[in-house]
């Protein structure tokens, strides 16, 4: 099993060295005074003439593979007008952004991740005025839409690819990475799904093509200068539209050579001129997919304005892992500290649990209600911005069936109702639906107070309305018992403690406060979540602060009174 080999992965990475060092209480992550002037005034999140360089900072965001959503036509696909549909329970959820999977017309060998036109929308999903529409309906909603950038390789069928394996001599040719043998090995064993050989053969041009995904999917070649302005004006046409961003798919591969495989030093400056791309606008937002060691992938975050906003922190995801199986914090900590708090001020992650690209946390999870609410809660008050997997806010497990390949699991219609369908379509689904929709979905959920939604709804209000649980400085605090969890989140005007028991079993833990700024602090510790009121906190308390938590039970604390 993948997952079996990240959690050992993230684990081992763990072990071998990676010591949790020093913690900096004063870390600020805030995004530093923008003194740029904005060319573009061109706010694409309504009328308003003050553009917002950080609105994504503290935006939750909710991905969807759109094939999966909401089907308006009853074609057994989710689609553009499905979406637009569905934007007000985004909106009531607290959604503030959506990542869009890629939506371009595609040979569907990598479920969209093969683009074959990089300006158009794939017809099974809508057209581009549905989608002009889906932009100002969701702008109108307060949610920014942020698009897949698929930058590192295009689908075989894109015409860009069809010019450049017609002959050595179109102009086209060198947009790809071709050599007269194999040049160099990258492949990654731990992808076994897009094979071992990276090198195809082509007969019309008697030379061998690159690809580090399937042989359907051709790497761009990055050191032809016309490839890179041909990037940024695809970049442009979107941001023209008012596209608010792009999640930069496969951001460490663009530029490989025998040297380096991922994270050429080439790959860094061409997303620093991609950045003065988005600078142009002054409102839009890179995502890096980068996937590598710590060290590695906050590089991509540059001096902290001058490259990728933020990128995904899949090293964290393992770290929850780890965590959540393991039953204790100590990973998430460790990932924590070897890698937000070692970002340069500015920069974030993207934080999240389940993607499109495994199976969902919360089969992992054992279907586990209680086990789930905690782990979102985990997810939620960590800085840096949250990205939901459509479905997870209900608790969609993993499906069997396979259309593409095993990653079909996480990619199976929304559950809307208990009917046969889910209420996501008329007609028979395009994959199977996942088994548990039929108890896990919106309208059954929306009318329980304690179901899952009704919890992402409440944590979501909770982090909106509290901006510092997404850019305040995180410092860790210290427990009793390996099963808890304690963070205290702060900015200049508010500050939260969570505590948050990852144990299956109650705990009765104290926390040492003294070192932190509640430790000179006097009150009423309130839970946002509960509004229940924890016992006083004074100076003869705060070293050995109790706190009692129920089977994965968790408190989001204010404190009161003094
Ligand atoms: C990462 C995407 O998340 C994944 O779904 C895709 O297969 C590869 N990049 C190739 O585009």
């Amino acid at each position: 099993m993948k997952w079996f080999l990240l959690a050992l992965l993230a684990l081992s990475a763990l072990i071998c060295g990676c010591s949790s060092g020093d913690v900096n209480n004063d870390d600020d992550h805030s995004a530093p005074a923008d003194d740029d002037t904005h060319a573009v005034d061109d706010d694409a999140a309504g009328d308003d003439d003050t553009l917002n360089p950080d609105w994504y900072r503290t935006a939750t965001f909710m991905q969807i593979f759109l094939r999966s959503f909401y089907d308006s036509n009853g074609d057994g696909i989710g689609d553009l007008r499905g979406l637009i549909v569905k934007l007000p329970y985004l909106a009531e959820l607290g959604i503030g952004a959506i990542w869009l999977n890629p939506i371009y017309p595609s040979p569907f060998f990598d479920s969209g991740y093969d683009v074959a036109d990089y300006e158009a929308i794939n017809p099974d999903y809508g057209t581009l005025d549905d989608f002009r529409e889906l932009l100002d309906r969701a702008h109108e909603l307060g949610i920014r839409i942020v698009m897949d950038g698929v930058f590192n390789h295009s689908s075989w069928e894109n015409p860009w690819f069809v010019e450049s394996r017609s002959s050595r001599d179109n102009p086209k040719h060198d947009w790809y990475v071709w050599g007269d043998e194999p040049l160099f090995d990258c492949h990654d064993p731990l992808e076994p799904e897009f094979g071992q050989d990276r090198w195809t053969f082509d007969e019309t041009v008697g030379q061998y093509y690159y690809h580090f995904f399937r042989e359907q999917m051709p790497d761009l070649n990055y050191e032809n200068a016309d490839l890179r302005e041909a990037v940024k004006n695809v970049v442009r046409f979107w941001f023209d539209l008012g596209v608010d961003g792009f999640r930069l798919d496969a951001a460490h591969l663009y530029y490989q050579d025998a040297e380096y495989c991922w994270n050429h030093p080439k790959t860094h400056a061409f997303l620093k001129e991609l950045r003065q791309v988005a600078d142009e606008y002054g409102d839009r937002v890179f995502v890096g997919e980068v996937a590598g060691a710590p060290e590695k992938v906050i590089e991509y975050l540059g001096d902290g304005r001058d490259e990728l906003q933020a990128i995904i922190n899949f090293n964290l995801t393992y770290g929850f892992y780890a965590s959540y199986f393991l039953h204790t914090p100590w990973p998430i900590e460790t990932m924590m500290d070897l890698t937000y708090e070692r970002f340069p001020p500015g920069g974030t992650h993207a934080v999240y649990q389940s993607n499109h690209d495994f199976y969902r946390m919360f089969g992992l999870l054992l279907g586990d209600d209680d086990w789930a609410k905690m782990t979102s809660v985990v997810q939620l008050t960590l800085p840096g911005i949250a990205f939901v997997y459509y479905g997870e806010e209900v608790g969609m497990t993993n499906g069997h069936e396979v259309v593409v390949d095993y990653r079909d699991a996480a990619r199976t219609p929304m559950h809307w109702d208990a009917s046969p369908t889910a209420g996501f379509t008329t007609r028979e689904p395009w994959i199977a639906l996942a088994p548990n929709h039929a108890t896990h979905n919106v309208a059954v959920e929306d009318g329980d107070p304690h179901s899952l939604l009704n919890h992402y709804r409440r944590v979501i209000a909770i982090r909106n309305a509290r901006p510092v649980l997404a850019e305040g400085s995180y410092t860790p605090v210290v427990a009793d018992s390996n099963h808890v969890f304690a963070d205290l989140r702060q900015s200049a005007d508010d500050s939260l403690l969570v505590v948050i028991n990852f144990s299956a079993k109650p705990q009765e833990a104290t926390l040492d406060l003294s070192p932190t700024s509640w430790g000179g602090r006097v009150g009423t510790p309130r839970d946002l979540y509960s509004g229940a009121e924890l016992p006083h906190l004074d100076a003869f308390s705060a070293a050995a602060y109790p706190v009692s938590l129920p089977a994965y039970g968790f408190v989001i604390l204010e404190l009161v009174g003094d």
